[in-house]
């Protein structure tokens, strides 16, 4: 029985922050963020949007084309959360009024997560084959203020659904993994900002990737040749170029943007979506390439920093294209609104109240839903 994804949707935020204001800001040349790091712009979550909202608003494009019917699981992966109790999916599954037989789970392993969901995922609907898995990941990636990682945030979510017979990509069996007690990047809990050792943690990144398609070639037989198309982990798409051409040796310029190009072009505009990144890379190979992809086999390799990596491939399906939220997707990007470096600040040092009052959030622009305000230390959600 073929199990993958059978459908999927991407949400980012309505406002981003152009690299280029952020370069002239921080006094560096803007060649080094749009060549050196290769991102265009971030998305930045205004105070009414959090990794629920981002969630709601990706889950529910699906649940308008009524890919959610038959739902019997969400999973979701965050490395956000909100709560160190109740999971975030559950606030989710409130406002897209998901059936009380649905059982709700947050994950957590860096940006590994969603992945990990997958495969519990690809677990349940192989036990009862009528049933689907809605996984949504979900992130807000946020470094210190004119460190180096502040040019690699970013925001977003990924709804998919995990089904028999799916109309985008049926994974594969064989899988290659890595797992080493490392701190490359992590967020303590009581910090909002992660802590990261840049250069180590693309170290770590390139040194899983290697192990884990060692494992997968080993298991599976194939070659780099068996692919059509590669979707990294994108903490910055300079990052993924630079793992492709570690596995690919000699690998031209050409080649390089063939195999990976269409898959950098929504991370490029969103910024590091964490869980969500390496599923960001999906959807926008998806929706960009002109090729026809029926039948084609893709790689794929999630990173989490901590670390986790897993290298593993899926095949895709004739008709994909009838499956595509493109237009939504497109619409969405071209869409945002841009912030000054002044509003970009602003919102990045705005804190949610901690006092345990009752506050009332101004009304940005946001997706279907927003975080309306916080009252006795309880979350508010809205529809919009
Ligand atoms: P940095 O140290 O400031 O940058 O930050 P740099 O000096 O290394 O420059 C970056 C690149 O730009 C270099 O190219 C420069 O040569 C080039 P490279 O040598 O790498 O090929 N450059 C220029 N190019 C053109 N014109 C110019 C110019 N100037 C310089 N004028 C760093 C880089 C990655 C350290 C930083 O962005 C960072 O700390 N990022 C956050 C951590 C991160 O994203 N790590 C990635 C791997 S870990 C991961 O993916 C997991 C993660 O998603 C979290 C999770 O799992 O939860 C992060």
């Amino acid at each position: 029985m073929k199990i993958g994804i059978d459908q999927i949707s991407f949400y980012t935020s309505q406002y981003f922050l152009d690299l280029k204001t952020l370069a002239k800001a921080r006094g560096v040349d803007p060649d080094k963020y749009r060549v050196g790091i290769g991102q265009s712009r971030m998305g930045i979550p205004p105070p009414d949007e959090d990794i629920v909202t981002m969630a709601a608003s990706a889950a529910f494009r699906l649940k308008e084309r009524g890919a959610l019917d038959g739902v019997e699981n969400l999973l979701l992966a965050t490395e956000s959360g909100i709560d160190q109790s109740k999971a975030a999916g559950l606030f989710v599954h409130g406002l897209l009024g998901l059936p009380s037989r649905c059982r709700v789970v947050e994950l957590k392993q860096a940006c590994y997560s969603a992945t990990a969901a997958l495969r519990m995922a690809m677990g349940l609907v192989a036990m009862k084959p009528q049933s689907k898995v809605l996984i949504i990941a979900s992130d807000v990636a946020r470094y210190e203020l004119d460190s180096p990682g502040e040019s690699t945030q970013g925001c977003g979510a990924v709804a998919f659904t995990i089904s028999a017979n799916p109309r985008l990509v049926a994974i594969d069996p064989e899988s290659g993994f890595y797992a080493d007690d490392v701190m490359d990047f992590w967020r303590p809990n009581y910090l909002s900002e992660a802590q990261v050792d840049g250069k180590y943690s693309t170290l770590i990144y390139i040194k899983a990737l290697k192990e884990a398609w060692k494992q997968y070639a080993e298991e599976s037989g194939r070659s780099l040749d068996d692919f059509a198309r590669f979707c990294y982990h994108i903490p910055f798409t300079r990052m993924a170029a630079k793992a492709h051409q570690k596995l690919a040796r000699g690998i031209s310029d050409e080649e390089l943007e063939q195999v990976i190009g269409e898959s950098l072009i929504y991370s490029r505009e969103a910024g590091n979506c964490y869980s969500a990144s390496l599923y960001v890379g999906i959807t926008s190979l998806f929706d960009n390439c002109a090729e026809d992809l029926s039948g084609r086999r893709i790689g794929l390799y999630s990173y989490g920093s901590g670390c986790v990596g897993e290298f593993f491939s899926g095949v895709v399906q004739s008709g994909y294209r009838t499956a595509l939220l493109k237009e939504v997707h497109q619409e969405l990007l071209a869409g945002r609104t841009e912030l000054t470096f002044q509003q970009y600040e602003d919102i990045y040092n705005y804190g949610i109240p901690t006092d345990g009052g009752e506050h009332v959030f101004a009304q940005y622009c946001t997706g279907p839903f927003r975080f309306a305000g916080i009252e006795a230390h309880k979350r508010i959600y809205e529809s919009v």
